[in-house]
């Protein structure tokens, strides 16, 4: 089948809930993928903050070979070795957690969160109107009905209703709000993300989190940190929140902890870690051989700090080069993110063009991301080289020349 007859089949047989470009991708290597025509492209997208490890890579491929050839899935009513050790490493990665839930998704694992919290919130005799949950406007936290509704994003929960209670917003970066939000004493916990991925790429402002956790503190509420997107060492250090120096409650894994292979985990910290007992959640495939033993090398090798020094290296080569391409002409207003975790906000001739801009960049042999109309959104992985960032970078001003 040709590229055209693969894309026919997508539009006639999926539910059309994305909207693909038009590119059938077939292999990767490093930051680099190519097409079923044989056209290579930059990959600066990485599965949206998936494949931090690059395309191809050698160890990963071994973990998951040699695990497929003696025992895909067992189920959680017998024990298999590579997702026990991958929750001591987890755990003992993380520093605060004692107990670890591992599932297939960044979604499943919010959702854990979520009725983690309830058990929590329950077991301590608050009745359910004071278990509510806060989460922040621009916040993505998956599409599961309670996950999208901890999403503070209507686009994301229009048509879903009646949506499930016990959740409330407040405007991320504004601590007056939450402290206005905590007033109702109805606040069980807040669900944040460091960096927030897809509502633009917005850091936390310094010292948000620490004053968070002070008034979850002073409230008795717990702090849940979704680092679906922003963890496993996309932002320079190994988990996001550690930049801002607090202590979360619930972590929140998927995306690059599996590196490409579907995974997502819970860390529980003391206050949470003996809440749920037996029969309380689970999970057919949550905790499979082959995603825990691909994960266990995923963590091992992200967490070198030879990652975290090439991830501030090309964070800076990043950062230089989309300035040059600027070159003063008012292309970005803002270059902002931590780490590997970059958002181009467009300047005012490109806003709402981000769309195009991606196009653009596609023909020119470079994938990246929006996050909304108006920022670009460029998540490379963590492994990328210097030539494969300059090449990507020259792909990008040649796209951008072609547009007026
Ligand atoms: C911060 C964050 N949380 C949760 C999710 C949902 O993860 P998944 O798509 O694996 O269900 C995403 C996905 O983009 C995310 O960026």
């Amino acid at each position: 089948m040709d590229t055209s007859d693969l894309v026919a089949l997508g539009a006639r047989y999926w539910l059309p809930v994305y909207q693909p470009r038009a590119i059938v991708l077939e292999r990767g290597a490093g930051a680099r993928v190519w097409d079923h025509d044989g056209r290579d492209y930059i990959d600066l997208a990485a599965g949206i903050a998936v494949t931090s490890l690059g395309h191809g890579d050698p160890d990963l491929l071994a973990a998951l070979t040699t695990q497929a050839a003696r025992l895909w899935h067992a189920s959680n009513v017998f024990y298999t070795e590579p997702p026990l050790r991958l929750a001591q490493e987890l755990a003992t990665a993380a520093g605060f957690a004692e107990r670890v839930f591992l599932c297939n998704s960044g979604t499943e694992a919010n959702e854990a969160a979520i009725k983690l919290v309830r058990k929590w919130a329950a077991a301590q005799g608050r009745p359910p109107e004071r278990r509510t949950i806060l989460s922040f406007h621009g916040s993505f936290h998956g599409r599961t009905l309670a996950a999208v509704t901890a999403t503070a994003q209507p686009k994301y929960q229009q048509g879903y209703e009646p949506l499930p209670a016990g959740f409330r917003y407040a405007a991320f970066n504004d601590i007056a709000a939450v402290e206005a939000a905590f007033a109702a004493r109805d606040i069980a916990a807040v669900m944040l993300e460091p960096v927030q991925g897809e509502g633009g790429v917005l850091p936390a402002a310094p010292g948000f989190l620490r004053a968070v956790r002070a008034l979850c503190d002073a409230h008795g509420a717990l702090l849940v940190v979704d680092e679906i997107q922003c963890g496993m060492m996309r932002t320079g250090t190994l988990f996001a929140h550690t930049q801002d120096e607090v202590v979360p409650d619930i972590m929140t894994l998927a995306k690059a902890l599996g590196c490409g292979f579907p995974l997502g985990a819970l860390l529980a910290g003391p206050r949470v870690a003996e809440v749920m007992q037996v029969g309380a959640h689970g999970t057919t495939f949550g905790g499979n051989p082959l995603g825990a033993a691909v994960a266990r090398v995923a963590l091992r090798k992200l967490a070198q700090p030879a990652v975290a020094a090439n991830v501030e290296r090309q964070a800076q080569a990043l950062r230089e080069g989309l300035a040059r391409i600027d070159g003063g002409r008012g292309l970005f207003t803002q270059l902002r993110g931590r780490g590997l975790m970059l958002g181009a906000v467009l300047g005012e001739a490109w806003r709402g063009r981000a769309g195009e801009i991606l196009d653009r960049a596609a023909a020119h042999g470079v994938l990246l991301l929006q996050a909304g109309p108006d920022v670009l959104r460029l998540l490379p992985p963590l492994t990328i080289s210097d030539a494969e960032l300059a090449e990507g970078l020259q792909r990008l001003d040649a796209a951008l020349r072609t547009a007026a």
